[in-house]
């Protein structure tokens, strides 16, 4: 198999859920060993929209390098970096708003529904508008050939490539084309049977709850509205409750049965639930352990993060150079 290069990355903006272990952290844990893979905690594009809550960013840098240490991203086989620490990825955003245009940016279907969701309206910040650059200059500094993300980074993704061509055709061939990698599960609903999770969207189940929080969470969780009576039959279509068991249950045989016996009537939510609890403690068990072990020591999680960003930015400074070169910008 050829080696590739992954770039991937999240925004700092709070603790990962269930929702990002199915879209793209599973897919970084199994690729590591084979690739050579940067994880990206992408704390300039977390200040495009959260630009008064520098404090916020910053404290979840270290929760969310914690929770990629907890499922197992291994700092000896992936490379854990900072966007703030590595200049190159500004710089190389501002020469690549000169590729494009205003209108382009404005047609992004994640980065539209963002805008309504935030209710930004008129007063858009042009760096949130624009971020959608500055990950392209994130993928392409780095030359990476897949990105393991869910399916609404997707226009991202596109845009990148847009990107490469354009400069690769203006100036000269030095960037790479990109693709996208889903993960089996790209899009986990919510608790409340919302299609996905966020966390905004108070719908998650992170991956650093408790165990107690975990059962209530699971316990509320929205089912098929109208089943009403354990006799009734019951829809297994949009109830999250076998969308989790189908993205973490092991017991093939078992969830076959109960989504037969819930869709012929008998089988009551609570007994699913009870169910969907265990498949759920016994996943996120090991992964708290982990991150607990950790915690314990965030100036060595820091220390991992100083000397992932300085193994990028020997990555990144030797891009940049050869794009400024390409550019006519080298001037001594
Ligand atoms: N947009 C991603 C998110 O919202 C975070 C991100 C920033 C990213 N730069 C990236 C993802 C580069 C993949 C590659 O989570």
């Amino acid at each position: 198999m050829q080696k590739e290069t992954i770039l991937t990355g999240d925004r700092p903006t709070g603790s990962l859920h269930l929702g990002h272990y199915t879209g793209s952290l599973e897919n970084r844990v199994r690729l590591q060993t084979q690739h050579q893979q940067f994880v990206l905690i992408a704390d300039l594009q977390a200040l495009t929209d959260h630009a008064h809550e520098p404090e916020m960013v910053r404290e979840n840098v270290l929760e969310v390098a914690l929770d990629y240490l907890a499922v197992g991203i291994d700092p000896a086989q992936s490379t854990i970096c900072l966007q703030s620490m590595i200049p190159e990825l500004a710089e190389l955003s501002f020469f690549y708003m000169n590729l494009v245009s205003v209108g382009r940016l404005e047609r992004n279907p994640t980065v539209k529904s963002e805008i309504k969701a935030k209710g930004f309206e008129k007063n858009i910040p042009v760096g949130f508008q624009t971020y959608p650059i500055s990950q392209a200059a994130d993928i392409s500094a780095f030359k990476a050939t897949l990105v393991p993300v869910g399916d609404d980074q997707l226009p991202m993704i596109e845009l990148t490539n847009e990107i490469v061509r354009k400069f690769n055709r203006t100036y000269k061939p030095v960037l790479v084309k990109t693709r996208q990698l889903l993960g089996k599960v790209s899009r986990l609903p919510g608790t409340d049977g919302n299609p996905k999770m966020g966390k905004s969207l108070g719908n998650a189940i992170f991956l650093k709850d408790s165990p107690d929080t975990i059962t209530k969470k699971v316990m509320k969780m929205y089912t098929d509205p109208n089943h009403i009576r354990v006799s009734d039959p019951g829809t297994i279509e949009g109830n999250p409750v076998f969308s989790f068991l189908d993205a973490f249950g092991k017991e093939e045989e078992k969830i076959a049965d109960l989504k037969a016996h819930y869709q012929r009537g008998g089988l009551g939510d609570v007994t699913i639930k009870k169910y969907l609890n265990e498949v759920l403690q016994e996943f996120l068990r090991p992964i708290r352990t982990k991150r607990e072990e950790y915690e314990k020591a965030p100036d060595h999680v820091m220390q991992l993060i100083k000397t992932g960003t300085d193994k990028a930015r020997e990555v990144t400074s030797q891009t940049l150079s050869e794009v400024k070169s390409a550019m006519a910008l080298s001037f001594y």
